[in-house]
């Protein structure tokens, strides 16, 4: 049996203490599987800034031609808050998602039966509530044509919101296929009352529609979705939408579960996938032991599900994780005064695997 190779890129913040305790988990897993991992290292962020002085730097970049998948932590922090806007700490994470090529980011959303204190919304409002973000990741106004300039003498700046129908087909299949293996029901999320990119979206996704009959499709202008999101989270299954919206929407979505420490994502659709949680650096809480690396770890499981068919070593994780907020342990995250370190719950999950 080949190794199966990680290349794993810690980043900033909060990102290398997350990232230990998924490898440890990834550790633990391997002990009771006998599956093998080969690990390789690499910056990315602020710290590839410090040492190379490139957010994605060439050494990073090699590294991933002969590994099959990415587990990232985060990137940013004060620190770099006043460097040249062209190479931000997160501006490597984009560059690094536009070279793996990944268009098809997985935000799944569900609630622990656990952490419904947790949530600002109502109990009410939080039954049956499971549903996946399809976030197209390497296209729109993330990537385009962007200037700051000045005309009439007045400072001026813009970026572009662009994507043609072929990046738009290809995540609207993804989106489609993973409606049905789910509950066949796929919102659009866009602005088509306003914009013209939105327009197209519609127009292709409506297309594709046809090759999906099964799929109930549904459009929603994003001003509205950001509101049913609330009113009614459990009405969403799959949604689709472009990267901006999608990046807004799943910070929304992570508040309804609970904390944004809990919220894994897996950026698929080529060769290498990239997982990373969907929160950010945290610089004010790194280093002391209480961010919550359960987002990591359940990233670690998208991991061994999507890029490794390790679908039993994934469920195991996610049963975990379950268990353990089950047995009512807690990050500072969600319980302030009485809680685990990062270290400690991690040791938690591994104990539960
Ligand atoms: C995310 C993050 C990133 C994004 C940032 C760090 C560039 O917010 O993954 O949601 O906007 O995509
Ligand atoms: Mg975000």
């Amino acid at each position: 049996m080949q190794n199966k190779k990680i290349l794993v890129l810690k980043g900033d913040g909060v990102g290398p203490e997350i990232i230990d305790c998924a490898l440890e988990v990834l550790s633990a897993i391997s002990d009771k599987s006998g599956e093998k991992f080969t690990l390789d290292f690499a910056d990315i962020g602020g710290v590839a800034i410090d040492k190379y002085g490139n957010p994605f730097p060439e050494e990073t970049e090699q590294k991933l031609q002969d590994v099959s998948a990415v587990l990232l932590g985060a990137v940013g922090g004060p620190k770099w808050d006043n460097i040249d806007p062209a190479i931000r700490p997160e501006k490597g994470l984009l560059a690094l998602r536009k070279a793996l090529g990944v268009y098809a980011n997985l935000r799944p959303c569900q609630i622990y039966p656990g952490l419904i204190d947790n949530s600002p919304l109502k109990p009410e409002y939080l039954k049956n509530v499971d549903f996946v973000i399809v976030r197209e990741l390497v296209g729109g106004i993330y990537f385009g044509k962007r200037d700051t300039f000045i005309e009439n003498g007045l400072r001026t700046a813009f970026d572009e919101e662009r994507y043609d129908e072929a990046e738009i087909k290809r995540i609207a299949i993804y989106a489609f296929e993973t409606a049905m293996g789910r509950s066949k029901k796929l919102t659009l999320v866009d602005k088509a009352n306003v914009l013209d990119s939105s327009k197209l979206w519609r127009e292709v996704v409506a297309e594709i529609a046809e090759d999906y009959p099964e799929v109930e499709l549904e459009f929603l202008y994003v001003d509205n979705a950001a509101m049913q999101l609330i009113r009614q989270p459990s009405s969403f299954d799959v949604i689709l939408t472009n990267n901006i919206f999608g990046d807004i929407l799943s910070d929304e979505a992570s508040q309804i579960a609970g904390s944004i420490g809990l919220l894994p994502s897996a950026s698929l659709g080529a060769e290498v996938g990239l997982y990373e949680p969907i929160h950010g650096s945290a610089p004010d809480i790194a280093g002391q032991n209480i961010a919550n690396p359960l987002a990591t770890i359940l990233s670690l499981a998208m991991l061994l599900r999507y890029s490794f068919g390790l679908h039993a070593e994934a469920d195991q994780i996610e049963q975990a994780v379950k268990q353990v907020l089950a047995n009512g342990h807690r990050t500072k995250d969600l319980a302030p005064d009485d809680y685990l370190g990062t270290r400690e719950i991690t040791h938690e999950v591994i104990k539960n695997l």
